[in-house]
Protein backbone atom coordinates (compact mmCIF):
# COMPACT_ATOMS: atom_id res chain seq x y z
CA UNK A 1 0.00 0.00 0.00
CA UNK A 2 2.61 2.54 0.83
CA UNK A 3 4.92 1.39 -2.01
CA UNK A 4 1.74 2.00 -4.08
CA UNK A 5 1.21 5.65 -2.87
CA UNK A 6 4.95 6.24 -3.38
CA UNK A 7 4.90 5.19 -6.83
CA UNK A 8 2.25 7.04 -7.18
CA UNK A 9 3.46 10.46 -5.53
CA UNK A 10 7.07 9.60 -7.88
CA UNK A 11 4.73 9.75 -10.81
CA UNK A 12 2.79 13.07 -10.11
CA UNK A 13 6.25 14.63 -9.23
CA UNK A 14 7.53 13.85 -12.40
CA UNK A 15 5.10 15.28 -14.51
CA UNK A 16 4.62 18.28 -11.78
CA UNK A 17 8.59 18.30 -13.10
CA UNK A 18 7.69 18.40 -16.88
CA UNK A 19 5.40 21.13 -16.76
CA UNK A 20 6.93 22.93 -14.43
CA UNK A 21 10.13 23.54 -15.56
CA UNK A 22 9.99 21.94 -18.84
CA UNK A 23 11.58 25.15 -21.28
CA UNK A 24 13.67 27.78 -19.21
CA UNK A 25 12.30 30.25 -21.67
CA UNK A 26 8.20 29.53 -20.65
CA UNK A 27 8.96 29.54 -16.66
CA UNK A 28 6.96 32.28 -15.06
CA UNK A 29 8.72 33.42 -12.08
CA UNK A 30 5.18 34.87 -9.99
CA UNK A 31 5.38 36.44 -7.02
CA UNK A 32 6.17 35.33 -3.68
CA UNK A 33 3.83 32.27 -2.34
CA UNK A 34 2.22 32.08 -6.31
CA UNK A 35 3.06 28.56 -6.28
CA UNK A 36 4.02 29.52 -10.35
CA UNK A 37 7.06 29.08 -9.56
CA UNK A 38 9.15 25.07 -9.34
CA UNK A 39 10.84 24.87 -5.61
CA UNK A 40 13.45 22.51 -4.97
CA UNK A 41 11.30 20.08 -3.05
CA UNK A 42 8.50 20.03 -5.87
CA UNK A 43 11.05 20.11 -8.96
CA UNK A 44 13.00 17.81 -7.37
CA UNK A 45 12.07 14.21 -8.37
CA UNK A 46 15.13 12.65 -9.49
CA UNK A 47 14.56 14.92 -13.05
CA UNK A 48 15.29 11.69 -14.65
CA UNK A 49 14.18 9.92 -17.83
CA UNK A 50 14.41 6.85 -15.85
CA UNK A 51 11.14 6.09 -13.43
CA UNK A 52 12.35 7.78 -9.89
CA UNK A 53 12.05 3.91 -8.23
CA UNK A 54 14.57 2.17 -10.60
CA UNK A 55 17.40 5.18 -9.79
CA UNK A 56 20.25 3.13 -8.40
CA UNK A 57 21.27 4.39 -4.72
CA UNK A 58 24.47 6.73 -5.18
CA UNK A 59 27.57 5.40 -3.32
CA UNK A 60 27.83 6.45 -0.17
CA UNK A 61 30.43 9.46 0.03
CA UNK A 62 33.91 8.22 -0.81
CA UNK A 63 34.40 10.24 -4.38
CA UNK A 64 35.89 13.05 -5.30
CA UNK A 65 34.18 15.95 -6.34
CA UNK A 66 36.36 19.14 -8.48
CA UNK A 67 34.43 22.19 -7.78
CA UNK A 68 34.80 25.61 -10.29
CA UNK A 69 34.01 28.37 -8.81
CA UNK A 70 33.52 31.58 -11.40
CA UNK A 71 35.58 33.80 -8.83
CA UNK A 72 35.81 33.29 -5.38
CA UNK A 73 36.40 37.73 -4.85
CA UNK A 74 32.41 37.35 -4.71
CA UNK A 75 30.29 37.90 -1.31
CA UNK A 76 27.80 35.66 -2.43
CA UNK A 77 29.31 33.14 -4.45
CA UNK A 78 31.62 32.77 -0.77
CA UNK A 79 29.03 31.81 1.13
CA UNK A 80 27.46 29.07 -1.30
CA UNK A 81 30.97 27.46 -2.05
CA UNK A 82 31.95 27.25 1.99
CA UNK A 83 28.16 25.33 1.82
CA UNK A 84 29.23 23.49 -1.15
CA UNK A 85 32.47 22.05 0.79
CA UNK A 86 30.69 21.75 4.23
CA UNK A 87 28.02 19.35 2.48
CA UNK A 88 30.29 17.45 0.60
CA UNK A 89 32.79 17.24 3.25
CA UNK A 90 30.30 15.98 5.71
CA UNK A 91 29.44 13.42 3.32
CA UNK A 92 32.51 12.13 2.98
CA UNK A 93 33.71 13.11 -0.62
CA UNK A 94 36.97 14.50 -1.27
CA UNK A 95 36.83 18.03 -2.36
CA UNK A 96 38.87 20.47 -4.49
CA UNK A 97 37.50 23.62 -4.97
CA UNK A 98 39.14 26.30 -7.51
CA UNK A 99 39.05 29.90 -8.07
CA UNK A 100 38.09 30.92 -11.52
CA UNK A 101 39.37 34.82 -10.92
CA UNK A 102 37.13 35.70 -13.51
CA UNK A 103 38.69 33.99 -16.41
CA UNK A 104 37.21 31.37 -18.66
CA UNK A 105 39.98 30.59 -20.46
CA UNK A 106 41.26 29.88 -16.75
CA UNK A 107 38.62 28.02 -15.58
CA UNK A 108 38.23 25.41 -19.00
CA UNK A 109 41.90 24.52 -17.47
CA UNK A 110 41.04 23.76 -14.11
CA UNK A 111 38.02 21.53 -15.54
CA UNK A 112 40.95 19.78 -18.03
CA UNK A 113 42.67 19.41 -14.97
CA UNK A 114 39.99 17.69 -12.66
CA UNK A 115 39.12 15.64 -15.60
CA UNK A 116 42.63 14.49 -16.06
CA UNK A 117 42.72 13.82 -12.42
CA UNK A 118 39.95 11.60 -12.89
CA UNK A 119 37.46 13.46 -10.41
CA UNK A 120 34.02 11.36 -10.20
CA UNK A 121 31.83 14.67 -10.41
CA UNK A 122 31.98 18.39 -11.24
CA UNK A 123 30.24 21.04 -9.67
CA UNK A 124 31.10 23.88 -12.20
CA UNK A 125 29.23 28.12 -11.52
CA UNK A 126 30.70 28.49 -15.25
CA UNK A 127 32.50 32.19 -15.80
CA UNK A 128 30.31 33.26 -18.58
CA UNK A 129 27.10 31.79 -19.19
CA UNK A 130 28.62 32.08 -23.00
CA UNK A 131 30.92 29.18 -22.48
CA UNK A 132 28.33 26.83 -21.43
CA UNK A 133 28.36 25.06 -24.52
CA UNK A 134 32.11 24.39 -24.43
CA UNK A 135 31.73 23.47 -21.11
CA UNK A 136 29.31 20.64 -21.78
CA UNK A 137 31.06 19.57 -24.58
CA UNK A 138 34.07 18.84 -22.86
CA UNK A 139 32.56 17.35 -19.56
CA UNK A 140 30.10 14.75 -22.02
CA UNK A 141 33.15 13.74 -24.27
CA UNK A 142 35.24 12.94 -20.52
CA UNK A 143 31.58 11.24 -19.20
CA UNK A 144 31.92 12.99 -16.33
CA UNK A 145 28.47 13.91 -14.40
CA UNK A 146 28.33 17.52 -13.74
CA UNK A 147 26.16 19.55 -11.93
CA UNK A 148 26.04 23.66 -13.17
CA UNK A 149 25.44 26.09 -10.83
CA UNK A 150 24.60 29.80 -10.46
CA UNK A 151 24.56 30.93 -14.27
CA UNK A 152 21.90 29.10 -16.25
CA UNK A 153 22.35 27.94 -19.88
CA UNK A 154 19.37 27.53 -22.09
CA UNK A 155 17.29 24.11 -22.12
CA UNK A 156 18.62 23.72 -25.58
CA UNK A 157 22.16 23.61 -24.38
CA UNK A 158 21.83 21.27 -21.59
CA UNK A 159 19.87 19.09 -24.00
CA UNK A 160 23.35 17.68 -25.94
CA UNK A 161 24.44 15.86 -22.38
CA UNK A 162 21.74 13.58 -20.42
CA UNK A 163 24.68 13.56 -16.81
CA UNK A 164 24.40 16.97 -16.51
CA UNK A 165 21.85 19.01 -14.85
CA UNK A 166 21.60 23.02 -13.39
CA UNK A 167 20.27 23.93 -10.21
CA UNK A 168 19.86 27.61 -9.42
CA UNK A 169 16.95 29.84 -8.94
CA UNK A 170 14.76 31.50 -11.31
CA UNK A 171 16.43 35.15 -11.47
CA UNK A 172 12.87 36.40 -12.37
CA UNK A 173 11.24 35.49 -9.03
CA UNK A 174 13.81 38.01 -7.38
CA UNK A 175 13.56 40.69 -9.50
CA UNK A 176 9.59 40.88 -9.14
CA UNK A 177 10.19 40.55 -5.37
CA UNK A 178 12.58 43.88 -5.32
CA UNK A 179 9.61 45.41 -7.30
CA UNK A 180 6.79 44.14 -4.05
CA UNK A 181 9.33 44.96 -1.94
CA UNK A 182 8.85 48.59 -2.72
CA UNK A 183 5.44 48.37 -3.07
CA UNK A 184 5.04 47.44 0.34
CA UNK A 185 6.48 50.82 1.65
CA UNK A 186 4.38 53.47 2.58
CA UNK A 187 4.70 55.63 -0.64
CA UNK A 188 4.57 52.79 -3.04
CA UNK A 189 7.92 53.95 -3.99
CA UNK A 190 6.55 56.97 -5.08
CA UNK A 191 8.33 59.62 -1.90
CA UNK A 192 7.60 63.00 -3.80
CA UNK A 193 4.29 62.00 -4.52
CA UNK A 194 4.50 62.87 -8.35
CA UNK A 195 3.09 60.06 -9.67
CA UNK A 196 6.30 58.86 -11.18
CA UNK A 197 8.75 56.12 -9.33
CA UNK A 198 12.34 57.64 -9.84
CA UNK A 199 14.95 55.23 -9.89
CA UNK A 200 18.45 54.26 -10.60
CA UNK A 201 19.37 50.31 -11.36
CA UNK A 202 22.81 49.02 -10.15
CA UNK A 203 23.49 46.17 -12.43
CA UNK A 204 25.58 43.35 -11.72
CA UNK A 205 27.48 41.79 -14.83
CA UNK A 206 25.15 42.07 -17.95
CA UNK A 207 26.32 39.01 -19.11
CA UNK A 208 24.69 37.57 -16.47
CA UNK A 209 20.69 36.16 -16.57
CA UNK A 210 20.34 36.99 -12.99
CA UNK A 211 21.51 40.42 -14.01
CA UNK A 212 19.06 40.64 -16.80
CA UNK A 213 16.42 39.52 -15.58
CA UNK A 214 16.17 41.29 -11.73
CA UNK A 215 16.82 44.31 -13.54
CA UNK A 216 13.54 43.59 -15.97
CA UNK A 217 11.48 42.16 -13.53
CA UNK A 218 12.13 44.63 -10.48
CA UNK A 219 11.00 47.33 -12.78
CA UNK A 220 7.45 45.17 -14.57
CA UNK A 221 6.40 45.01 -10.92
CA UNK A 222 5.91 48.15 -10.14
CA UNK A 223 4.67 48.71 -13.78
CA UNK A 224 2.29 45.83 -13.38
CA UNK A 225 0.89 47.39 -10.34
CA UNK A 226 -0.51 50.06 -12.12
CA UNK A 227 2.63 52.60 -11.02
CA UNK A 228 4.57 55.34 -13.98
CA UNK A 229 8.18 54.63 -13.63
CA UNK A 230 11.38 56.70 -14.41
CA UNK A 231 14.83 55.10 -14.96
CA UNK A 232 17.21 57.91 -14.18
CA UNK A 233 20.34 55.89 -14.53
CA UNK A 234 21.47 52.28 -15.19
CA UNK A 235 24.67 51.38 -14.73
CA UNK A 236 27.19 47.86 -14.54
CA UNK A 237 28.43 47.40 -11.24
CA UNK A 238 29.66 44.00 -11.60
CA UNK A 239 27.84 42.35 -8.27
CA UNK A 240 30.90 44.36 -6.56
CA UNK A 241 30.56 46.48 -2.95
CA UNK A 242 32.97 49.04 -4.39
CA UNK A 243 31.29 49.90 -7.67
CA UNK A 244 27.81 49.56 -6.23
CA UNK A 245 29.29 52.77 -3.64
CA UNK A 246 31.00 54.72 -6.67
CA UNK A 247 27.91 54.10 -8.93
CA UNK A 248 25.46 55.73 -6.28
CA UNK A 249 28.09 57.96 -5.29
CA UNK A 250 27.72 59.69 -8.78
CA UNK A 251 24.13 59.59 -9.45
CA UNK A 252 23.53 61.34 -6.19
CA UNK A 253 25.23 63.72 -6.88
CA UNK A 254 24.09 64.22 -10.37
CA UNK A 255 20.27 63.45 -9.32
CA UNK A 256 20.18 64.11 -5.98
CA UNK A 257 16.35 64.43 -4.51
CA UNK A 258 15.04 63.03 -7.54
CA UNK A 259 16.41 59.63 -6.86
CA UNK A 260 13.39 57.62 -4.98
CA UNK A 261 14.83 53.95 -5.52
CA UNK A 262 17.72 52.63 -5.59
CA UNK A 263 17.60 48.77 -7.15
CA UNK A 264 20.55 46.67 -6.80
CA UNK A 265 20.77 43.21 -8.27
CA UNK A 266 22.36 41.83 -5.24
CA UNK A 267 23.16 43.06 -1.76
CA UNK A 268 26.95 43.78 -1.97
CA UNK A 269 26.31 46.32 -4.35
CA UNK A 270 23.57 47.74 -2.16
CA UNK A 271 25.66 47.82 1.24
CA UNK A 272 28.07 50.11 -1.30
CA UNK A 273 25.06 52.15 -2.52
CA UNK A 274 23.81 52.41 1.41
CA UNK A 275 27.69 53.61 1.98
CA UNK A 276 26.96 56.68 -0.39
CA UNK A 277 23.80 57.19 0.30
CA UNK A 278 24.74 57.66 4.28
CA UNK A 279 27.66 60.27 2.94
CA UNK A 280 25.03 62.26 1.05
CA UNK A 281 22.88 62.57 4.04
CA UNK A 282 19.53 60.56 2.63
CA UNK A 283 17.76 58.37 5.12
CA UNK A 284 16.63 54.92 3.73
CA UNK A 285 13.01 54.37 3.88
CA UNK A 286 12.67 58.25 4.89
CA UNK A 287 13.90 60.00 2.34
CA UNK A 288 15.33 57.29 -0.18
CA UNK A 289 14.20 53.07 -0.89
CA UNK A 290 16.63 50.29 -0.96
CA UNK A 291 16.94 47.30 -2.17
CA UNK A 292 19.26 44.12 -3.15
CA UNK A 293 19.17 40.37 -3.41
CA UNK A 294 20.93 37.48 -1.74
CA UNK A 295 20.48 38.25 2.13
CA UNK A 296 23.80 38.54 2.83
CA UNK A 297 24.60 39.00 6.67
CA UNK A 298 25.66 42.42 6.32
CA UNK A 299 22.41 43.37 4.43
CA UNK A 300 20.39 41.77 6.96
CA UNK A 301 21.78 43.97 9.98
CA UNK A 302 20.87 46.83 7.75
CA UNK A 303 17.35 45.36 7.18
CA UNK A 304 16.69 45.37 10.99
CA UNK A 305 18.44 48.45 11.81
CA UNK A 306 16.34 50.31 8.65
CA UNK A 307 19.11 51.14 6.05
CA UNK A 308 17.74 49.07 3.60
CA UNK A 309 14.44 48.57 3.02
CA UNK A 310 14.63 44.91 1.87
CA UNK A 311 16.65 42.67 0.38
CA UNK A 312 15.58 38.49 -1.25
CA UNK A 313 16.81 35.47 0.48
CA UNK A 314 19.05 33.72 -2.68
CA UNK A 315 19.36 30.69 -0.86
CA UNK A 316 22.72 29.70 -0.83
CA UNK A 317 22.64 26.47 1.96
CA UNK A 318 19.33 25.35 -0.40
CA UNK A 319 21.17 25.52 -3.45
CA UNK A 320 24.15 23.94 -2.32
CA UNK A 321 22.24 21.02 -0.66
CA UNK A 322 20.29 20.30 -3.80
CA UNK A 323 22.84 20.95 -5.91
CA UNK A 324 25.05 17.60 -3.66
CA UNK A 325 21.60 16.28 -3.86
CA UNK A 326 21.67 16.19 -7.87
CA UNK A 327 25.37 15.06 -7.97
CA UNK A 328 24.68 12.10 -5.93
CA UNK A 329 21.44 11.49 -8.17
CA UNK A 330 24.23 11.56 -11.47
CA UNK A 331 26.34 9.39 -9.12
CA UNK A 332 23.70 6.66 -9.00
CA UNK A 333 23.10 6.19 -12.52
CA UNK A 334 20.16 9.01 -13.29
CA UNK A 335 19.95 10.39 -16.32
CA UNK A 336 18.14 14.00 -17.55
CA UNK A 337 16.00 14.43 -20.20
CA UNK A 338 15.66 17.36 -22.49
CA UNK A 339 13.93 19.77 -20.89
CA UNK A 340 13.96 18.47 -17.19
CA UNK A 341 17.43 19.74 -16.49
CA UNK A 342 16.48 22.51 -14.34
CA UNK A 343 16.22 22.55 -10.53
CA UNK A 344 15.22 25.28 -8.97
CA UNK A 345 14.95 27.05 -5.42
CA UNK A 346 12.55 29.47 -4.06
CA UNK A 347 13.29 33.16 -3.39
CA UNK A 348 12.11 34.29 -0.31
CA UNK A 349 12.07 38.25 0.36
CA UNK A 350 12.89 39.78 4.08
CA UNK A 351 11.44 42.86 5.07
CA UNK A 352 12.21 44.26 8.51
CA UNK A 353 9.08 42.12 9.89
CA UNK A 354 10.42 38.61 9.22
CA UNK A 355 14.60 39.80 8.97
CA UNK A 356 15.32 37.59 12.56
CA UNK A 357 14.00 34.62 10.62
CA UNK A 358 17.51 34.42 8.48
CA UNK A 359 19.58 36.07 11.18
CA UNK A 360 22.13 32.88 12.17
C1 LIG B 1 23.96 35.98 -8.17
C2 LIG B 1 24.17 36.69 -6.84
C3 LIG B 1 25.27 37.71 -6.98
C4 LIG B 1 26.51 37.09 -7.57
C5 LIG B 1 26.18 36.35 -8.85
C6 LIG B 1 27.38 35.66 -9.41
O1 LIG B 1 22.98 34.99 -8.04
O2 LIG B 1 22.99 37.31 -6.46
O3 LIG B 1 25.56 38.30 -5.73
O4 LIG B 1 27.05 36.21 -6.64
O5 LIG B 1 25.16 35.40 -8.60
O6 LIG B 1 27.06 34.98 -10.59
Amino acid sequence: MKKTLALALAVVMSLGLLAGCGNSGEKNPGSSGSGSTPNTSASNPGGSSNPANSIPEAPAGGGTVGVCIYKFDDAFMTTYRNSLEEILEGKGYKVTVVDGNNDQAKQNEQINNFITQGVDALIINPVMTSAADQIITTVKDANIPTVLINREPTAEQMAAYDKLVYVGCDARQSGTMQGELILDTATGGDINGDGVIKYIMIQGDPENIDAQYRTEFSVKALEDAGKKVEQLNLTRGDWDRNRGQEIAANDLAQFGDQIEVIFCNNDDMAIGALQAIQQAGRKVNEDIYLVGVDALDAALNEVQAGNMTGTVLNDAVGQATAAVAEMEKLLGGATYSSGNQSVYVDYVKVTPENVSEFMK
